[in-house]
């Protein structure tokens, strides 16, 4: 549907408006002046009316009678548009920009049906099984068999020795950094293209973040640029006391030459797997290549605890270390005997269960994003729309979420959103960069190659598309033939 087809005139005959009224398949067309400013909508009812008052079809549409016409501004969010078609009882209102231009129709059945989500929370069926144990048993607590159990089932399930389930990612990632020793005053390189989340917990330490753009090859860090940063905090003498790396949107960083790098400089690793649980580098899981590595179970991750994160390491002692700061630092005594400021970081074991759960079904998870990824690449294959985030080989994404950079796209791809919701999907932009933020505007920034910040392309064009595992096919179809019809 192109709006341009069915914008019409007042110089324009009835014949003509039917004509654009089939073309739209809304059952409207739009006036507009000569100027493309908005005059009213036009349903075959008021142009039936008209040819009964003055009989014949070559009629101009100028003899309409006149009406107060509805219509709403670009900026108006979902609800209000419900709002007004529902006091009105209409089924369509136009969207104008601030010059009074039509640039979109709304529908009333696209926001009044439950929209199209970019990743919702989808439990298989033990969860229940596993709640239920721990009320019959009142491990009501953040401590109890289930998360016992779902320590050593993940730990198993990502080949790594140690696991400790936390509260959230975010708790991972800053305890990561309270047993790596990062303090005040302390620098840590991070990955720029990535939620905020990872970065916070620097700033909980008193630490400064350093940001590295990514690779155009993965979207992850880039080696060239982490070795620049390196060499230039080198030559200071001041080191970064951590790097951290992001695996986004379910895949891996370039793990070989990012861990060959942070071993010249005796740097080590953190690796934000908080997205990525599930994904492969060269055969290894995603998150254990690093000193320490974390994973969310937020809502709308590849599996999910509705909030929850865990910490692993090959390294029992800082996952020991991390497990006592976790739950207030207690130190060893009778009594609340405390030397070390402590967390509250602990999962409780109710999560811990739906964490059990959602583990048995990770595999299928992982595969049905993969497909809903697929279906999206052979959808568009012929329009050339996107370019996808890579998955180079040896690499194995999960494409928790379907990702790409749009192609040949110089419109505003802040109005090419609206429109999205406004249709009932939910589409987003790609993480804004780091370096970008007006938290982190004093912090350095090392890109790609000079003048070239891939983080910057990437976010600039890029989209997220549904991707949940149980996005259903219809679900699918509706985000793929409205992609199509907007782009
Ligand atoms: C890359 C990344 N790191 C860290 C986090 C934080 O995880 P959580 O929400 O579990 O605290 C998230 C997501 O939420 C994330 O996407």
């Amino acid at each position: 549907m192109r709006l341009e087809k069915f914008l019409l005139q007042s110089h324009s005959t009835v014949k003509e408006a039917y004509e654009a009224i089939e073309h739209s398949q809304m059952g409207l067309c739009l006036l507009i002046d000569e100027n493309g400013k908005f005059i009213r909508t036009i349903t075959d009812g008021d142009l039936r009316r008209l040819i009964i008052k003055c009989g014949e079809s070559s009629v101009l549409l100028d003899s309409l009678d006149p009406i107060q016409p509805l219509w709403a501004n670009r900026k108006e969010g979902v609800s209000k548009l419900l709002e007004i078609m529902k006091e009105h009882d209409i089924q369509h209102i136009p969207i104008l920009d601030d010059d009074f231009k039509p640039i979109d129709v709304v529908l009333r059945k696209n926001i009044e049906s439950p929209p199209v989500l970019l990743s919702s929370p989808h439990m298989g069926e033990n969860e229940i099984n596993f709640i239920h144990d721990a009320f019959e048993t009142n491990w009501i607590a953040p401590l109890g068999p289930n998360v016992e159990n779902f320590e050593l089932e993940f730990a198993k399930k990502i080949q790594s020795p140690h696991a400790l389930a936390l509260s959230s990612g975010t708790a991972a990632l800053h305890l990561a950094l309270v047993v790596l020793g990062v303090t005040s005053g302390d620098i840590v390189f991070c990955s720029s293209l990535t939620f905020v989340a990872s970065a916070n917990p620097i700033l909980y330490q008193g630490a400064t973040p350093v940001f590295i753009d990514s690779e155009p090859e993965t979207w992850n860090m880039c080696p060239s640029a982490l070795e620049r940063a390196l060499k230039h905090y080198g030559k200071m003498g001041k080191l970064p006391k951590a790097v951290m790396i992001i695996n986004l949107y379910g895949q891996s960083a370039n793990m070989d030459a990012l861990v060959k790098i942070c071993d010249q400089y005796e740097v080590p690793i953190i690796e934000d797997a908080a997205e990525s649980l599930g994904a492969q580098y060269k055969g290894r899981p995603s998150g254990t290549f690093g000193k320490l590595g974390i994973y969310s179970f937020n809502g709308n991750k590849i599996i999910t605890t509705s909030g929850g994160g865990m910490l692993v390491s090959e390294d029992e002692d800082l996952i020991n270390h991390a497990r006592f700061l976790s739950t207030q630092a207690k130190d060893p005594a009778n009594y609340y005997l405390h030397s070390k400021i402590g967390y509250n970081y602990r999962m409780s074991n109710i999560l811990a269960g739906v964490g059990r759960g959602q583990l048995i079904v990770l595999d299928d998870r992982i595969h049905s994003r993969r497909t809903i990824f697929n279906k999206y690449v052979s959808a568009f294959k012929e329009m050339n729309i996107f370019d996808w985030m890579p998955e180079p080989e040896g690499y194995f994404s999960t494409r928790w979420l379907s990702c790409g950079v749009l192609q040949n796209f110089n419109g505003d791809i802040e109005l090419k959103l609206n429109s999205f919701i406004r249709r009932g999907i939910e589409v987003r932009r790609i993480w804004k960069p780091l370096h970008t933020q007006p938290l982190f505007k004093d912090c350095d920034y090392f890109e790609h190659e000079k003048g070239n910040s891939i983080s910057d392309a990437i976010f600039a064009k890029g989209l997220c598309l549904p991707s949940g595992s149980n996005l259903t096919s219809e679900g699918q179809d509706k985000v793929i033939n409205q992609i199509k019809s907007l782009l």
